[in-house]
């Protein structure tokens, strides 16, 4: 029998050892993530059973570390542990068999259910409530220490209890918890990364971790990391018997525990939450890849002991894949506003994640090269969360020799025209300004809702106009008119009607959006706002020099230059001058002053508002007059503290600056006159 489990043992190390070589090395996955875990845990079970058959080059001998020579060690004061895996409610209940084996009869277990994130560990430590240090996992035994950067994360307290009637710090607290990017503040990493026209991230949890360790952390404050903390490793001066009780208390002392963690009195409980949360997963802020299982008492969490570096008294039950291996059986070739050519994959339909996928992201040219994904191939496509499917590699493995090269076209397919690669850059473009699919997306562009926002154009109506010779530019959309329109299949008086009247709106947009609809490059949202601030009208902007622009804080050299060479083109001109004889407003609005309330006072904003967000609240704050600075000095008049302020709140209080939260912002500018010692302090 045991020769059975040797030679089973055996077969799985070299199968996992050869899939990690293709994964890690090669680059160059055969399985699944999911397939390998599979067999790691078979591996893992069987090694349980017969510690004898342990081998060294087993890989579940591995001691996964992430340390980095760039940071100081921290040896942690408990080891931290990993968590072995279930994937269906019959490897739960097998756990609980198990586990109750091992305890005496009659045994009672209830658990704690939490989210798994999708993050990376960090280890937080508190000495007499202030935050000492900050370590990443490391080795499991010594890690790197972060402390710098895990300062600028705003929602983990440098000093506990964060809020006043939490309960008293312990002496000294060592916490565990996952450090990760909430989903749209990964998007607005990403936004940022188009506006310097950088490659986006692609993987949040990769990301999260190069951001934590950065050795420059004013890099890392610029990332708006997030973080949960689920557990104790170490405590002096407290105690708890429940994992629920510590997840309480956790959230007492102010520290962010993850939305959803609940207390069921038995396994059943726990399964029937399974489907609910794999089906709300894409609606969370946040990446799970599962749920986590945790014995309650932890007393008999302890008592059960450990299978390799596994607690016996969690398991984390990871949701289905969402990785799948299909066929390439084509590549699109689009061609964007700018002209750049974006390839994506046709794929044989494959279920992923509950939906079928038909296309997937290819990313550009030099990816399908490093990769070497050729047509023809079964590759690995990935979905997580809402992001668009993307192709992870090809399994070459699987090749029969009929694959052939993926090039990027010798020409455009709308136009004609030659493709070009302008030298050090990754991206292919289509040179032609006048080809039909340019023109198409960049008015698309502008009339959508990020843009000019204007209703009743969707991309169909914007080809239906283009194809009848109604527009040719984006200026050509304030010219249409009632009658010729209604001469169109489809458009009938009502249709027609609303259109005008959208149109006749946008012509009164911000001179901030309109500048942003224009698609000028790097020109976003927040560089138009600097712009429009900055220069008050289009035509100031246009009669700037590159030098003036670049002096805007902000505002780069690259930019700068992207703005005037777009200005300097004359259809660009023609198109601008058209909108302008039309009507469109190219002026910023005067900011009017709405009172001088708080004529003479300077604010500074720290930690997350309810209802304001922080432009807002400057705004709010300089229409009455006021002033926001960027630091806490003895001149500062009031600390406006929101939700996880940061170190600006500690520093006020170190020098007397009274705090006032949005209520009492609100009582300073408030109908009445009201003198400035009014707003209750907090
Ligand atoms: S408990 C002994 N709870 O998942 C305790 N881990 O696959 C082990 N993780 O290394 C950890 N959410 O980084 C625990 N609510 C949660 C978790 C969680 C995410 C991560 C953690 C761990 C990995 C194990």
């Amino acid at each position: 029998m045991t020769d059975d489990f040797a030679a089973r043992a055996a077969y799985l190390r070299d199968q996992l050892n050869y899939h990690s070589y293709c994964y890690y090395v090669l680059g160059a996955p055969v399985i699944t993530n999911a397939e390998y875990d599979r067999l790691y845990q078979e591996l893992q079970q069987i090694e349980a059973e017969h510690p004898e058959l342990i081998t060294p080059d087993s890989p579940t001998q591995r001691a996964g570390s992430d340390l980095s020579e760039d940071f100081p060690k921290v040896r942690h004061p408990a080891p931290i542990l990993s968590l072995g895996n279930a994937f269906s409610p019959e490897d739960l209940r097998a756990w609980e068999e198990r586990n109750l084996k091992l305890l005496p009869a009659g045994a009672q277990l209830d658990y704690t259910l939490e989210p798994k994130l999708d993050g990376l560990t960090i280890v937080i430590t508190y000495e007499n409530g202030y935050l000492t240090q900050a370590a990443t996992r490391g080795s499991g035994e010594v890690g790197d220490d972060v402390t710098a950067n895990v300062r600028t994360i705003r929602s983990i307290p440098l000093k506990i209890p964060a809020r006043p009637d939490g309960p008293p710090a312990p002496e000294r607290l060592t916490v565990r918890g996952e450090v990760l990017f909430l989903k749209k503040d990964f998007e607005a990493v990403n936004r940022k990364q188009d506006e310097l026209e950088l490659p986006r991230y692609i993987n949040a949890r990769n990301t999260a971790s190069g951001t934590l360790k950065q050795k420059d952390s004013r890099i890392t404050a610029g990332r708006p990391l997030s973080c949960f903390i689920y557990g104790v490793v170490q405590v002096a001066g407290a105690r708890w018997d429940k994992q629920w009780d510590i997840l309480n208390a956790l959230r007492d002392f102010g520290f962010p525990v993850a939305p959803g963690v609940g207390y069921y009195p038995t396994l059943s409980d726990i399964i029937q939450q399974l489907p609910t949360w794999e089906s709300r997963k894409n609606q969370l802020e946040f990446e799970i890849d599962g749920v986590v299982i945790k014995v309650n008492d932890l007393r008999i969490a302890e008592e059960l002991g450990f299978v390799g570096k596994d607690p016996r008294g969690a398991i984390a039950y990871k949701f289905p894949s969402e990785e799948m291996t299909t066929r390439l059986v084509g590549v699109t070739v689009n061609i964007g506003r700018t002209g750049k050519v974006t390839p994506t994959a046709q794929l044989e339909p494959v279920f992923l994640g509950g939906v079928t996928v038909v296309n997937a992201s290819l990313h550009n040219y030099d990816q399908i090269a490093r990769l070497d994904i050729r047509l023809g191939d079964m590759v690995i496509v990935k979905r997580s969360g809402e992001v668009i499917p993307y192709v992870i590699g090809p399994v070459t493995a699987m090749r029969d020799g009929s694959e052939t090269p993926i090039l990027p076209p010798e020409t455009c397919p709308f136009c004609g025209t030659a493709i070009i690669q302008p030298e050090g850059m990754v991206d292919y473009f289509c040179p032609n300004p006048l080809c039909p699919e340019r023109v198409f997306r960049s008015i698309e562009f502008f009339v959508s809702r990020g843009a000019m926002d204007i209703e009743g154009m969707g991309p169909q109506t914007v080809k239906t106009l283009i194809e009848s010779g109604f527009i040719q530019d984006e200026a050509d959309i304030f010219y249409l008119r009632r009658e010729p329109l209604l001469e169109l299949e489809g458009f009938a008086d009502k249709k027609v009607d609303n259109l005008l009247a959208s149109i006749e709106a946008a012509k009164q947009r911000p001179l901030t959006q309109f500048l942003a609809s224009l698609g000028i490059d790097g020109v976003g949202g927040v560089a138009a706002s600097l712009l429009a601030d900055h220069f008050g009208s289009i035509d100031a902007l246009q009669n700037a020099a590159a030098e003036q622009i670049d002096e805007i804080e902000g505002i780069g050299p690259v930019l700068a230059q992207n703005v005037v060479d777009w200005f300097a083109d004359p259809h660009h001109r023609r198109v601008l001058d058209k909108m302008r004889a039309a009507g469109v407003n190219m002026q910023a609005e005067r900011k009017a002053a709405a009172s001088d309330k708080l004529a003479g006072l300077t604010f500074v904003l720290t930690g997350t508002l309810p209802t304001l967000s922080r432009e807002q609240a400057t705004e709010l704050i300089e229409t009455h007059g006021g002033k926001v600075a960027g630091s806490v000095s003895k001149k500062t008049s009031y600390v406006l503290m929101g939700d996880s302020p940061g170190s600006k709140a500690d520093k006020a209080r170190a020098l007397g600056v009274p705090i006032i939260d949005e209520a009492g912002l609100r009582r300073l500018i408030g109908g009445e006159t009201r003198a400035p010692e009014q707003p209750q302090l907090l």
